[in-house]
């Protein structure tokens, strides 16, 4: 849910650290600040965006700390953000995490007449340490203060001597190492790509310590020396400028044309392991939180049609199924950042029954990538806007492909992928289709509610459709089954409510007659779909690949939820609330 980027041993550490937080901004936004030290710590905190501030007042550092701040304990003000200072100015703190065992720790440091500043759990952490080893961090004193807190805690501490101190347990944290020596600390990888060559992901319970010049490591439990070996840094460096496009959204909305191509790189080699592990397994849950459940709920449909006992699994809800879990089962576990504290906690639950794992991630060299027992890179690229787009529809497409190998054990659907991606380039460059989406922005930027209907297949579109509508513009919408609109949802069908119908071949009839019940009502019916209908009042066309109706339709909601957002002055790319790693429970 927060962001930590950090610069030892540069010259230029104070603007490294500046542009590496904006770089790593989309993981939290409501705040942020950087710490440096030349002799005293010195500290500039903000509230809001990086983007808004023209200048910073701090100096040129050899040392900097930054973290960019998604609120859990404490508002969104500037005396909340990170960095937070020990109140003897030995050092600057910042976390990412939340620290469970607050409450009993903050009453025992009142006890001690700790006389605290903010309304933070983070400056819990920062009296703990500051009571444990006063002036001077030495690492027993930060071992013991690091084993009273309990939770995802990843903490990383700058001192006025120029030393750091760093313990991970949860949150994802990356050693960088640059070309002259310096070295990096990042939540993410691709963020350091610019600055680092080699790199590091720091393991849980690891502690580091740099002592002004050298990089040492530490197994927290009993403090034995670990080993710190660096691999070549071969991620691609993040393309953090928008190319031409607007926003992040909008660019990695049109990178779906080559996007689904990239994902089926691995299904050759993968695909038969998995089938293998599939046809033994006795369930297959498929796993993720939010968009990527959804995404789950649609792979579901496509294995069920393969005749495999196959449960969808939300993240949040797995403990609900734990009963059952157990050594003869398989998960199929999909996330974006790969760092989904609610995902991680299921696969650690399934891992302890035995569950095998096959994870489907896009960020590479994360937690949920190494908890796997098979790792399949998603591959669609770094996605930058908070709500999710190429990585959803690229889950949605791994599952149809993976569908389509185990009832022909053949790679012949790639060809079909093909022919999607080309309809879609077209369609995207189709006038009239997106004048069409711009104008029925229009008319929904107006409205407070509105559902999405959707059966079969575009079930799970519906509810996905739901969300982006949700998540970017703001207003309140539904998506469910059209056969459940009898069933009571009905009665809040008004004179010109919008209602999005999501209509491909097998679910038409079905969908025609939802049409015409909420038409009777007064609704506004909108289609979408391959063709249009009487019945429509408005129609967006989808591209002819009947089969990928799923993934155009939300491709739809995409565009149309960026159109409503540009409507009502909102940043797409930043939608406000959230941020785009839950990194949380
Ligand atoms: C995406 O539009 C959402 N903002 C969010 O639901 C996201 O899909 C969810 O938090 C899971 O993230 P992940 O794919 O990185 O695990």
């Amino acid at each position: 849910m927060c962001g930590i980027y950090a610069c030892l041993g540069n010259s230029d550490a104070t603007s490294k650290v500046l542009a590496g937080l904006k770089r790593i901004e989309y993981r939290g936004y409501d705040s942020w600040g950087i710490a440096i030290c030349n002799d005293e710590i010195e500290i500039e905190k903000h509230v809001g965006k990086i983007s808004a501030i023209e200048k910073l007042s701090l100096a040129d550092s050899n040392n900097a700390i930054g973290h960019t701040r998604w609120a859990t304990h404490g508002g969104v003000t500037q005396k909340n953000a990170h960095p937070h200072l020990a109140q003897n100015g030995s050092f600057a703190l910042v976390q990412n995490g939340v620290l469970e065992n607050y409450q009993e720790l903050k009453k025992e440091l009142q006890k001690d007449d700790y006389k605290f500043q903010t309304e933070t759990d983070t400056e819990v952490i920062v009296a703990l340490l500051e009571k444990e080893c006063g002036k001077t961090i030495d690492l027993e004193k930060f071992s013991r203060t690091i084993k009273r807190l309990a939770g995802r805690n990843t903490i990383l501490v700058l001192t006025k001597t120029g030393e750091v101190w760093v313990y991970r347990q949860g949150s994802p944290l990356i050693i960088g190492q640059g070309e002259r020596g310096d070295f990096y600390f990042s939540s993410d990888l691709a963020s350091m790509s610019l600055d680092a060559k080699k790199y590091r992901v720091i393991e849980n319970q690891e502690i580091i310590h740099f002592d002004g010049k050298n990089l040492e490591s530490f197994q927290s439990k009993d403090l034995t020396p670990k080993q710190i070996i660096f691999q070549i840094m071969d991620q691609q460096a993040l393309e953090i400028d928008k190319g031409s496009f607007a926003h992040f959204m909008l660019k990695e909305i049109h990178e779906q044309e080559e996007s689904f191509l990239k994902i089926l790189s691995k299904s050759e080699e993968l695909f038969p392991k998995i089938a293998e592990k599939i046809e033994l397994s006795r369930n297959i849950y498929v796993v993720g939180a939010g968009s990527a459940s959804y995404a789950a709920a649609s792979i579901v449909f496509n294995l069920r049609a393969n005749r495999k006992n196959v449960y969808h699994v939300p993240a949040y809800d797995s403990a609900d199924f734990a009963a059952i879990f157990n050594e003869k089962d398989m998960a199929i576990v999909l996330s974006q950042s790969g760092e989904t504290a609610d995902t991680i906690e299921a696969i650690e639950q399934m891992k302890t029954k035995g569950v095998f794992i096959v994870s489907v991630v896009n960020m590479p060299s994360s937690t949920l990538m190494n908890m796997a027992d098979i790792a399949y890179p998603l591959n669609v690229g770094a996605e930058i806007g908070v709500a999710s787009s190429k990585a959803l529809t690229g889950h949605m497409l791994f599952g149809m492909a993976l569908a389509d190998y185990l009832e022909n054990k053949n790679f012949s659907f790639k060809k079909e992928v093909e022919k999607f991606s080309k309809q879609l380039g077209e369609w995207f460059g189709n006038e009239k289709i997106m004048n069409d989406i711009k104008k029925i922005a229009q008319l929904l930027s107006q409205k407070n509610d509105l559902y999405i209907l959707g059966r079969g297949q575009l079930l799970a579109s519906a509810l996905e459709f739901a969300l982006k509508i949700k998540e970017v513009s703001y207003i309140h919408a539904e998506g469910f089954s059209a056969g459940e609109l009898k069933h009571g949802v009905i009665a809040l069908i008004e004179k010109e409510t919008p209602v999005i119908c999501l209509v491909n071949k097998l679910t038409r009839e079905d969908m025609i007659s939802s049409a015409h019940e909420v038409k009777a009502r007064g609704a506004r019916v909108i289609g979408i779909a391959t063709k249009n209908e009487d019945i429509f009042d408005d129609f967006i066309e989808l591209p002819q690949a009947e089969k990928f109706a799923n993934l155009s339709s939300i491709i739809v909601a995409q565009l149309l939820t960026y159109e409503i957002a540009l409507i009502k002055n909102l940043d797409p790319d930043k939608p406000r609330n959230l941020a785009k790693s839950v990194t949380v429970k």
